[in-house]
């Protein structure tokens, strides 16, 4: 039963090859969503080809550096050729780089405004571009009462709780920036049926968790301390979140807002804190 109503979109999912990104196309290729999977890297994993024997979807690879415009105006172009239409985007591409306020180097100031900010907000714009010309064809300049489409940002724990075992200023303020993108955004495309919003996930289990973890050997374990259930979450653990925002029959009212999942990390004054 398609009790979603994801059956045949399409999704547009940045950072695909790997971590939270492969997870959420696996979670909606098993709902029958096809995938235009891009990233930076030149092969895609192996688990992301499968999905499509798995589940009989359209799956698509597409290198890009989300942070060149004209990579991305190319890859968006092409990703419309291939599967005629573009119904969901999740910005899952994301880089971190540890390193004190007061010795934060320009490279990583720019490095990761351009891939966390300026790639979620390119590939949203070129995604909602078509998402518009969608709409228009169907319903001219009608105002839309019921949503069509969805844009998911990833933001972050970081940015609602700080946390004494990570100096990431820098990254933190790239994903604020990308949370101040969700109500202007949600504004700006409710019109045409298109909903806005970001989620924002607490320490997860990835590629990008095991690098900060061979910098800081003890990193893991302090993240553990600081959630209600004593470990630290698995990329399935996002997938239920991100499907329930993709579906506009369970979440159709729900724009312009920024959702934690965290195990509890933010709630309470855990115990490494004591
Ligand atoms: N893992 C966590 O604990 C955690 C917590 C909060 C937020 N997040 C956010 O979730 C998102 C996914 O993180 P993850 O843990 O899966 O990371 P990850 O490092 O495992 O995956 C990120 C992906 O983004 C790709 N990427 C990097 N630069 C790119 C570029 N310029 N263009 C295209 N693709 C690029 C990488 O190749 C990689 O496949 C990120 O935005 C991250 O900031 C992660």
């Amino acid at each position: 039963m398609d009790s979603l109503n994801l059956k045949n979109r399409t999704v547009v999912i940045t950072g695909c090859a790997g971590g939270l990104g492969l997870a959420f196309a696996e979670a909606l290729a098993s709902v029958d969503c096809n995938i235009a999977a891009l990233d930076i890297v030149t092969e895609p994993p192996t688990a992301l080809c499968q999905l499509r024997s798995a589940h009989g979807v359209k799956v698509e690879y597409y290198k890009c550096d989300i942070s060149s415009r004209s990579q991305v105006s190319e890859v968006i172009e092409r990703v419309v050729a291939d599967f005629i239409s573009i119904n969901l985007v999740i910005n899952a591409a994301g880089i971190v780089q540890d390193e004190p306020f007061l010795w934060t180097s320009d490279h990583n100031i720019e490095k990761t405004f351009a891939v966390n900010f300026t790639g979620s907000f390119l590939v949203s714009q070129a995604c909602a571009k078509q998402m518009v010309k969608q709409y228009q064809g169907v319903h001219g300049e009608k105002r839309a009462e019921r949503t069509e489409a969805a844009i998911i940002f990833i933001a972050s724990i970081a940015t609602h709780i700080a946390s004494s075992a990570q100096r990431i200023s820098c990254y933190t303020a790239s994903k604020a920036a990308v949370r101040g993108l969700v109500a202007p955004l949600a504004a700006e495309l409710a019109p045409y049926g298109i909903r806005v919003n970001s989620l924002s996930p607490g320490y997860t289990m990835t590629a990008m968790m095991q690098s900060l973890q061979k910098e800081q050997p003890d990193l893991v374990g302090q993240f553990e301390k600081e959630t209600m259930f004593g470990r630290i979450g698995l990329p399935d653990e996002l997938t239920g979140a991100t499907l329930w925002m993709c579906s506009d029959r369970l979440s159709g009212w729900y724009t312009g807002q920024d959702m934690l999942v965290d195990g509890g990390a933010s709630s309470w004054k855990h115990p490494a804190a004591l």
